[in-house]
């Protein structure tokens, strides 16, 4: 067993949280031998609530949970973690505008991102999943300047693995046998879901394209895109509430897939700071496909795109640099 590492989840005392929790310190996300000790932070208001996680935490009896540390403060939640998931972030009330909402979330990750610059471990790995989860990991960064900015991402990995439920639930298939599903800028209702790339095995050792296995690339292009954009409203119109048990098992693909690497041949979503890569803004967290190992990503480059794909990229590209702006104007910057 090696030492263990201090990890951070942000709005720990929230719905998400309650269920990533679990999955993290169970061994989901950083394998099963390696102990943790898990930072909670949350709000002044929440930390009787959060009082309560600990106590279901402890009570979980999970091995390779070393150590819980609840708090409200910023030092000492991001102090020497490796590993951040900021996940609180302030929801949207009845009567807000976009921009106050923005507003709103600027300052909290302002903060976040100072906390993580003055006290985490300098090759700290940072997934956003609060919303606007894009400009938000990007304002982060910006206040982060010691941490190399590829360090910080956002999460689309939810909207990856609606997309290739979707696919699976087509063919009638295991989820497991469809892979390079893409998601493409940002986490809103503007994300490009493009089947386009994507694979599926249909028997031992051999793959056909998603395009010829469901051979009808005008639901492709109109029912899938609009299912997985849509997916996240259609969950709280059923339940009244937001995605939290889909979105927890999303964070932890995600910061597994970054600590573990893909395997030859895939590919995964997640935000990123844009190099321009596919005619994209620069500087944006964009979301690409990426491959991962070593701990790095690494855009993956020259998939073919037609005048739909670009069109597409275009729009969300788009709304990414007006967030950017706002965010910017927030700042005074
Ligand atoms: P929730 O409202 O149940 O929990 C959020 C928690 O964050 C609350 O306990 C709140 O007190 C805390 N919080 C607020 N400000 C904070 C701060 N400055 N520092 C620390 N904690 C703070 O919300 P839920 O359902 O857990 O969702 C969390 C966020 O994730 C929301 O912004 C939601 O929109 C977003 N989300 C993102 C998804 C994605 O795919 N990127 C998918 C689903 C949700």
């Amino acid at each position: 067993m090696s030492e263990p590492i201090r990890v951070v989840v942000t709005g720990a005392a929230g719905q998400i949280a309650y269920s990533l929790l679990y999955m993290i310190a169970k061994g989901d996300v950083f394998g099963p031998n390696q102990p943790l000790i898990l930072h909670l932070l949350d709000i002044p208001p929440m930390m009787g609530v959060l009082e309560g996680v600990v106590m279901e935490l402890d009570d979980c009896a999970l091995p390779l949970l070393r150590q819980v540390v609840p708090t409200a403060d910023p030092i000492v939640a991001f102090k020497d973690v490796v590993a951040a998931f900021l996940v609180g972030a302030m929801p949207r009330k009845q009567g807000m505008e976009r921009k106050d909402l923005l507003a709103a979330n600027v300052k909290i990750f302002k903060e976040q991102g100072e906390a993580l610059d003055k006290y985490a471990n300098k090759d700290v790995k940072v997934l956003v999943v609060g919303n606007p989860a894009n400009t938000n990991a990007l304002i982060c960064s910006q206040f982060a300047p010691s941490i190399p900015k590829e360090n910080f991402t956002a999460m689309t990995r939810l909207d990856q693995n609606r997309a290739q439920a979707q696919i699976a639930g087509k063919l009638n298939l295991p989820v497991a046998n469809i892979s390079n599903i893409i998601i493409w800028g940002n986490h809103s209702s503007t994300q490009f879901p493009d089947a386009s790339h994507g694979k599926v095995r249909v028997n031992e050792g051999k793959d056909l394209s998603v395009r010829e296995a469901i051979s009808d690339d005008a639901w492709l292009r109109s029912v899938f895109v609009e299912t997985v954009q849509k997916r996240g409203a259609s969950v709280i119109n059923a339940r009244k509430m937001s995605s939290a048990m889909s979105a927890a098992k999303a964070a932890s693909d995600h910061m597994r897939d970054w600590f573990n690497g893909t395997s030859s041949g895939k590919f995964v979503s997640m935000g990123v700071v844009s190099d321009g890569s596919y005619g994209t803004p620069k500087d944006v967290v964009f979301s690409f496909p990426v491959t991962i190992s070593n701990k790095k990503w690494e855009i993956v480059k020259d998939l073919p795109t037609d005048d739909f794909a670009k069109k597409m990229l275009e729009t969300t590209g788009k709304e990414l640099e007006e967030e950017r702006a706002e965010a910017l104007t927030i700042i005074g910057a």
